[in-house]
This record gives structure tokens, C-alpha cells and sequence, in this order.
């Protein structure tokens, strides 16, 4: 019996598979295990054969236990060392949405202003006479409102034509001083490869006590130098807006050529009355762009109709 025993802890320890383990328990434990039959026979035993046999029971179920859990930790080992994933391996290239290049440009400008301390501004695209026109210092008989193709609506409102409206809300709201700017999309009748219905405006204002033209120049060279992430060029000349006194307009340098980029100016002491703003008191400048063909310059587009389009096979040719 007691060399039975030796032979099968032998056998447990030497066991090379949890199947072979799992035989080697029926002929132990099972229905006609050695150890079953032995515990059946226990009534008939002394005391101290009693002990015995519960003792190797004991150490037979323990060796069991060990042994197994032994061979699991094997076979989990084995699997960890050949079904491993290599996360760094290169996987098929999903198609990934990406941001419109207009709505990257669009961040990219407002991150800029804001780094150099102006605040975003809103305001509604069908707009008011008054914020579009009258306070811009272009009442109703102003040739300058010819300046613009207007859509009109029934009510009188119109389709915001300049985002320098959002100009006169801020000015009303906030009061003097102030340092904002503004990004949205405005309408007129226009349509051409360089010109869209809808188009997109950014506007910048700063009023201040010793606010100056140098520092409208400043911040315009700097804010397309890190919008186009090199030196820019500009050029100025005098130009006419109803709302600025003096008015210029900014060239840029592209390439050999110069484009019109940018309108701008002195507020008008009116446009600042008109907001409530005392002009002998506060001073400053504003400027105006389409931002949207400033985007289209930087990604080399020539058509500006196509950003509108939506047409996802045009934004995936443009590299986007
Ligand atoms: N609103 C003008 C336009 O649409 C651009 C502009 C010119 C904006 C001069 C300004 C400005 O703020 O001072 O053509």
C-alpha cells in the first residue's frame, strides 16, 4: 500500500499535462480510486490506520492541487509567449475624418489672435440696418452702401454683408476698452471662382487710450506671418471705408505678385458716438478679410467655391 502511495506522489510530480493529472486523479479519487477504496474500508480499520490513511489522503489531494496549478501557470505561460500583440506592428490605414480646411484655418487664425490678447466676439448673420449700416457711419443715403451687393429680406434685416457689424454689438455691449476679434461667415451677391455668395470674414478691433495705426500694422504682419508660418510682406495704401478715418488697405507680397488682402483704419470718432464710446477719450483701429481666401492661398486653392461644395472627393484630392 505504502509503496502504491510513493509510486503515485512519483507520478503527480512527474505528471507532464493537466490531462495526464486528470487521469491520474480518477485512479486516486474516482469511483475505483485507490484512495476511494481505501476511505470506503475506513470502519473496519484501527485508529491508527485511520490516521495513516487520512494523512497520505491529505497529502495526495495538497500534491494534486499544487501540481495543477503548477501546469496552469505552464500552459498560460506557453500561451503568453507564443499568442502575444504586437501593438507597434503597422495596420491598414483607416479613412479617418479629418477637420474642412476651413475650419482649421478658422482655428488657426483665432488661436493666433488670442495669443495675442484679443477676444472672440459673435454676432447673428441676418442682421440689423443698424449694426450692418446706420452705426458703421453709412446711413441710409451713403453711396457706400452700394459698396456691397446686399441681400435684403422682407423685414428690412439683411444677410450680414461684414462682420464689422459684430464691431458696433461689441462696442455696445462692452463699452471702451476693448480688444476683439471676429470670425464669420457673411453674404452678398456675388459669385465667381474667387468670389462665393457665402464667404467667410474675420474682423479685428482694438480701442484703447494710445491705440495707433503702428500697432494695427503690428498686429496685422504678425498674424498673417504665423498664419502662413513665414515672414509676410505688406504694402499699404489709402483707401476709403465710411467707418474709418483714416482708411487703407493692406497688400500682401505672394510670390511676384501683390494681392488685396485687408481693409482697415482708424475707427471713426462716429462709429465710436455711435456706440456710446467717447471719441476724444478712446481711439483705435479695425480691419477686415475674408479669411476664407487667405485659407485658400495657404493650401494653394484657386477655385473658393469648392470649400463650400462639400464635396468629400475635392477635400480628399486637397490632401485634408
Ligand atoms: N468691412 C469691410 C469690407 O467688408 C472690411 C473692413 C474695412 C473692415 C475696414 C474693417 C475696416 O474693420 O476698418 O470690405
Amino acid at each position: 500500500m505504502c509503496i502504491n502511495g510513493v509510486n503515485m506522489k512519483n507520478k503527480i510530480k512527474n505528471a507532464k499535462s493537466l490531462e495526464e493529472l486528470q487521469v491520474l486523479y480518477a485512479e486516486t479519487f474516482g469511483k475505483n480510486g485507490t484512495m476511494t477504496a481505501k476511505l470506503k474500508n475506513m470502519a473496519t480499520l484501527s485508529n491508527e490506520e485511520r490516521a495513516t490513511i487520512n494523512a497520505e489522503n491529505s497529502e495526495l489531494r495538497t500534491l494534486f492541487k499544487d501540481k495543477q496549478t503548477e501546469l496552469e501557470m505552464a500552459a498560460l505561460n506557453a500561451k503568453l509567449a507564443t499568442e502575444y500583440i504586437d501593438v507597434t506592428l503597422d495596420k491598414e490605414p483607416k479613412n479617418r475624418g479629418t477637420l474642412h480646411p476651413l475650419t482649421q484655418s478658422l482655428k488657426e487664425l483665432a488661436a493666433i489672435m488670442e495669443s495675442f490678447g484679443f477676444t472672440l466676439w459673435t454676432g447673428p448673420e441676418i442682421e440689423d440696418d443698424w449694426h450692418n449700416f446706420t452705426a458703421l457711419n453709412t446711413p441710409e443715403y451713403h453711396p457706400a452702401r452700394d459698396m456691397q451687393d446686399t441681400f435684403f429680406l422682407e423685414n428690412g434685416n439683411v444677410m450680414r454683408t461684414q462682420t464689422s457689424a459684430i464691431q458696433i454689438r461689441a462696442m455696445e455691449q462692452h463699452g471702451a476698452p476693448i480688444k476683439i476679434f471676429a470670425i464669420g461667415s457673411t453674404y452678398r451677391k456675388e459669385l465667381d471662382a474667387t468670389h462665393s455668395a457665402m464667404f467667410g470674414q474675420m474682423e479685428g478691433l482694438y480701442i484703447d487710450k494710445n491705440v495707433t495705426m503702428s500697432d494695427l500694422i503690428g498686429t496685422l504682419r504678425a498674424l498673417l506671418s504665423k498664419f502662413f508660418g513665414k515672414e509676410i510682406e505688406l504694402r499699404i495704401r489709402p483707401s476709403y471705408f465710411p467707418f474709418t478715418e483714416p482708411s487703407v488697405e493692406f497688400d500682401m507680397k505672394w510670390g511676384d505678385k501683390w494681392l488685396e488682402i485687408c481693409g482697415a483704419g482708424m475707427v471713426h470718432p462716429n462709429v465710436l458716438k455711435n456706440c456710446n464710446i467717447n471719441p476724444d477719450e478712446y481711439q483705435g483701429f479695425a480691419f477686415g478679410f475674408g479669411w476664407d481666401r487667405m485659407a485658400m492661398l495657404k493650401y494653394d486653392l484657386n477655385d473658393i467655391r469648392a470649400f463650400y461644395d462639400g464635396d468629400v472627393r475635392w477635400l480628399k484630392n486637397s490632401g485634408f
